[in-house]
């Protein structure tokens, strides 16, 4: 999606471009907002109920939906026994392929800037079985205990096919390049076989991590009805204005047909956005002619939303004597079906990692009969810098070299592997403050040394790195509106809030630049009749808001310029001249000259005004390697008795541009962490390689870390601001999960001598 977008960029005449466009005058300085601990503007809301999430939304003679879900993972259906089902109390439709309305094949991810689709599969329009778990019926009934019933009365009859759900039938299948947004994962710098063979010191391992599914607490649920002929949706999205587009396309809708709100996610972490249940909702209820819930139970989850796919990696490293990194391989393969679009990349953060001649980096595909994967929090970064961290980790050992030094003396000064510039890399600094305030020095210098009773201890490091997007296509519609002597702004993107904070960063960002104070702003956002398009995804949402927040602001002053006239005391000024401060507009360089907003709005005879504004082309993209940093620092304690591992502490040192709001960002950080830790120690997806079913579709046999396995986490970082991005800010949502497995490992190394690299790291692997 974001190459797609790039590529229709045109960069302006070299001698008339800023790369990246003029820095935002408001980065150079401290303000009174950004930069300042702000709780959640809609925490209060939340904790008291107040909030109402997709399935918490009501229509009058509203049905509730059940979904009944293939048990082969490939085949036909040859015959659907649903007498009983449609006998039983309060079922009032029992939809199949047989009578689903015609509906066209959502567009799969990536296929254009705006399609969102699952996969390039058509939903319930055809007796083909495409994965084991594949909704094949809907049931609809009064209540959702009665839909649920009804489900499970179904009998379905298959004509099951040969399929492919082993990883070894996968392989032998063959491979292909792997591509990520339509580039392919490769690039070759040098020759890396050869100055790995050559050099010094040589790490050369295989690294697997496995399936992970999403676990949001609030599980997938669409509340929908077809209103006027239009389809009016109560979702919950990470990607409004794309999914309202896209299930719009299936149903031969016009956009204005399609409205689709979500205004609360209860975490998506990728996975809030279209998948079969909500096309098979709303299909449902043009059938019955009835508005209709449709809530996932957790299982469903599993069967119908997909997750992060496994990896098999393989890392070289080839080094001088002294610790130069001269070789760099990165490689492997990730498994996808063969209907989707989304690979595991795990090559994407190992392109801007380190300094080295020779790179070799490379993904590529095997397909198997599964249902389609997605992202899930930095996917490729996650579990990419579990086998590249844990490899610079055992290297250091070969070595005899402290992990942080040798990290430190293989920064790159340039992007290695596309040699643009960074616009803004401070990780030595990240890195030394963070040893510093974790107690590195302190750590145990032979593997295995330090024991307290039947526990031993140690402690480990990684760095993470994630990209910086921001996504073309954001836009603000501000309004200003007079209120007695003073004036209330209404900010309105179409943005999505998994609870992040990105409503209040928003509102932070849209106060300072309005110069007014935080309880006269209001953000209006999760609604597909907003303008404009924007996407938590990437973590780059809150990059694109910003920059249209300021491309509004920027229409505002010169429409309010207008508006004050010859007899105001800023006559004559240019919007550059001017800027907001105290509720009004102010000559830059001379705050005498000034009107505040209400006077210009009342001498105008105007109760309020309202501008639209796109925010600028993210250029900067094209000039500068740009990525948010992170160095971990992890103390684990292994029982030498059960091979049980405990996290004991947990310091993440972040250099992630400036800091719009520390109170949330805290959060980002720590969820992130906390959600590595899992990864590390305990998530894996069980896929029966016989039946491609997945076997623990549960939070009682999926385990996921509660808070007695969550130690303190201390986070700090650089605030320094990146002069390329629109807010001087990097995104934050994703850079905190990214390493923290290998910290773990490394840890886990350190305390005990075993070298684990196949996650999680559960007990038996530590026996
Ligand atoms: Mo994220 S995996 O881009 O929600």
């Amino acid at each position: 999606l974001m190459q797609g977008a790039m590529e229709k960029l045109v960069p302006l005449a070299p001698d008339s471009w800023i790369p990246g466009g003029v820095p935002d005058p408001l980065i150079a300085r401290k303000h009174g907002l950004i930069g300042t601990p702000v709780s959640r503007l809609d925490g209060p809301l939340k904790v008291k109920g107040g909030a109402r999430f997709a399935a918490e939304y009501r229509f009058d003679d509203m049905v509730y939906a059940a979904l009944v879900y293939a048990t082969i993972p490939r085949g036909r259906i040859v015959a659907i026994d649903q007498a009983a089902a449609e006998a039983a109390t309060g079922v009032v439709l029992v939809m199949t392929h047989r009578n689903a309305p015609r509906m066209n094949t959502p567009a799969v991810f990536g296929s254009s800037p705006t399609a969102v689709g699952p996969a390039d599969l058509p939903i319930l329009q055809d007796d083909r079985i495409h994965w084991n778990g594949q909704p094949i019926a809907c049931v609809l009934a009064e209540t959702q205990e009665q839909a649920d019933h009804a489900a499970s009365l179904i009998a379905v009859t298959y004509d099951e096919e040969p399929s492919t759900t082993s990883l070894a039938g996968a392989k032998a299948n063959g491979m292909e390049q792997g591509l990520f947004m339509g580039q392919p994962l490769l690039n070759e710098i040098g020759d890396a076989e050869a100055a790995l063979a050559s050099a010094p010191h040589r790490i050369d391992h295989v690294y697997r991590t496995p399936r992970h599914n999403h676990n949001p607490i609030e599980p997938h649920a669409a509340t929908l009805a077809w209103v006027d002929g239009g389809l009016v949706i109560h979702d919950a999205s990470q990607m409004v204005t794309q999914q309202a587009q896209t299930i719009g396309e299936v149903f031969d809708l016009t956009p204005d047909q399609v409205r689709l709100t979500s205004p609360y996610v209860g975490g998506g972490f990728g996975s809030k956005g279209l998948w079969d249940h909500q096309v098979i909702g709303a299909a449902a209820a043009q059938l019955a002619g009835r508005p209709v819930r449709i809530t996932l139970s957790r299982e469903g989850v599993y069967r119908v939303v997909g997750g992060r796919t496994l990896t098999e990696q393989r890392v070289g490293i080839g080094a001088t004597a002294d610790g130069r990194f001269q070789a760099l391989i990165h490689s492997g393969l990730s498994v996808m079906t063969p209907h989707n679009s989304m690979p595991e990349p795990f090559i994407l953060g190992t392109r801007a990692a380190y300094a080295a001649p020779n790179i070799a980096l490379k993904v590529e595909i095997a397909r198997m009969n599964m249902l389609a994967n997605t992202f899930m929090r930095a996917p490729g970064e996650a579990v990419g810098t579990f086998a590249l961290e844990c490899a610079v980790d055992e290297l250091a050992v070969q070595i005899g070299i402290d992990p942080v030094d040798l990290r430190i003396l293989n920064e790159p000064d340039k992007d290695p592997t596309s040699g643009l510039p960074f616009s803004s890399r401070h990780i030595v600094e990240a890195w030394r403050r963070g040893a510093e305030r974790f107690g590195w020095s302190d750590r145990p210098a032979t593997p295995a040394s330090r024991r307290d009773g039947e526990w031993l201890v140690g402690m480990g490091c990684a760095t993470g790195t994630y990209p910086y997007y921001r996504m073309p296509g954001a836009e603000a519609r501000i309004t200003l509106t007079r209120d007695g002597d003073a004036v209330r702004a209404t900010v309105e993107v179409a943005a999505a809030e998994m609870g992040m904070g990105t409503s209040t960063t928003t509102a932070i960002v849209a106060a300072e630049r309005l110069g007014l104070p935080l309880d006269r702003v209001e953000v209006a956002y999760g609604d597909s009749a907003i303008p404009g398009a924007i996407m938590a995804g990437g973590s780059q949402q809150t990059a694109a808001i910003g920059a249209a927040v300021i491309a509004a602001h920027n229409a505002l002053v010169a429409e309010l310029l207008k508006l004050a006239g010859n007899d105001s005391g800023l006559a004559g000024l240019s919007p550059d001249d001017v800027g907001s401060v105290d509720g009004g507009l102010s000559k830059r360089d001379d705050p005498v000259r000034r009107e505040s907003y209400a006077s210009i709005l009342s001498r105008a005879r105007r109760d309020s005004v309202t501008v639209t504004a796109a925010g600028s082309p993210p250029l900067e993209l094209m000039h500068w390697s740009m990525h948010s940093h992170s160095a971990l620092f992890c103390e684990v304690r292994v029982n030498a008795v059960t091979g049980e591992t405990r996290v004991t502490r947990m310091l993440g040192s972040f250099d992630c541009g400036r800091i719009l709001n520390p109170r949330t960002a805290t959060s980002q950080f720590r969820g992130g962490i906390i959600m590595g830790l899992g990864m590390a120690l305990m998530e894996e997806t069980q896929f029966d390689e016989r039946s491609g079913r997945i076997m623990n579709p549960s939070l009682a046999e999926y385990h996921l870390p509660v808070h007695m396995d969550v130690p303190e986490i201390d986070v700090i970082w650089t605030d320094i601001a990146d002069p390329h991005t629109p807010m001087g800010a990097h995104g934050i949502g994703e850079i905190g999960i990214t390493g923290v497995a290998a910290a773990v490992a490394n840890a886990i190394y350190n305390a005990t001598g075993k070298r684990v690299r196949n996650l999680p790291i559960t007990l038996d692997r530590l026996l």
